[in-house]
């Protein structure tokens, strides 16, 4: 079997077929990531499937930033860093030397865990991206942009008479939704999240979490996350990595009530982590 070829777990493990398989949309095989010496993601294979929602957990230091920065190729950025093994977007290898970074940066968007606007105005942080991607015609287009950006991050009607303000003067929860309609301005296909509510009171993280569940009918979304109760909200499937292993991966649902591993059953029932 070529090794790219998605495996059929239900029928590997001998479970009725539940669903049928889906088209994965990144394919990760064998991936390592080396900082010098430090051996910091080990052979971690996985399939990410379009238009859902997919929680990377575990504790802290086992890898999880990292191996989400390696989808779209964020890991470049540090010099240390060397990442081996085989990813494909699309059937695509994303590390093949004709792959521009910028633009595979476009298409993989992300979030990160502090909300970062630039200090510039609300519309300029989300007119930022398609400005330099040249997506827009002229200003009427480039303002159509800026507000679906802003309607689908569910931060519009919230901003609308203050788009001139500078995006540093929203709160929290506002300043992440942004970050978030800054992403989804580039019209990317996939957005990483790097536990992108960790900053954020309970009704702001619930406005999130609502959001990410209406963005995953149009994107496939990957999110760290250190709350269970968030992968269990927000995702379909759920990835437990453990000292840069990728110990398990299933339905969320499954991983929580019925892990296979017993380091995944230690973490989710707070052993360690
Ligand atoms: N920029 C870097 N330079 C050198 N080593 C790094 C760098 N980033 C991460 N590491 C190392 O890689 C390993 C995995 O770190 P990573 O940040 O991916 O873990 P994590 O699971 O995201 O942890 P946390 O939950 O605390 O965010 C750790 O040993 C860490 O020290
Ligand atoms: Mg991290």
């Amino acid at each position: 079997m070529n090794e790219l070829t998605h495996v059929d777990e239900a029928a590997v493990s001998g479970q009725p077929k539940i669903a049928p398989a889906v088209e994965p949309k990144i394919v990760a095989r064998k991936v390592q990531v080396f900082y010098g010496d430090n051996h910091a993601i080990k052979d971690v294979d996985v399939d990410i499937p379009a238009n859902s929602v997919m929680s990377f957990i575990g504790p802290s230091g086992c890898g999880k930033s990292t191996f989400l920065r390696c989808l779209n190729r964020m890991n470049d950025t540090i010099d240390v860093c060397r990442v081996e093994g085989k990813i494909e977007l699309d059937h695509e290898d994303i590390y093949d030397p004709k792959v521009d970074p910028v633009q595979l940066r476009a298409k993989v968007g992300m979030v990160f865990q502090k909300p970062n606007p630039f200090p510039k105005s609300i519309f300029e942080n989300v007119a930022y991206g398609p400005r330099i991607h040249g997506l827009a015609r002229n200003k009427t287009d480039m303002e159509e942009i800026v507000v679906t950006a802003l309607q689908k991050a569910g931060l519009f009607a919230e901003v609308k008479d203050r788009l001139d303000a500078p995006g540093t003067g929203l709160s929290g929860g506002q300043q992440q939704r942004l970050c978030i309609a800054r992403a989804i301005a580039v019209s990317p296909e996939v957005i990483l999240m790097d536990e992108p509510c960790s900053a954020l009171d309970p009704i702001a993280t619930a406005k999130v979490e609502e959001l990410i569940d209406e963005l995953r009918e149009n994107y496939t979304i990957v999110i760290v996350t250190h709350s269970m109760q968030q992968a269990a909200r927000v995702s379909q499937r759920t990835a437990f990595f453990h000292l840069g292993l990728l110990v398990e991966e299933g339905p969320t649902d499954n991983i929580f009530t019925n892990p296979h591993d017993k380091r995944t059953q230690d973490y989710i029932t707070g052993r360690f982590g």
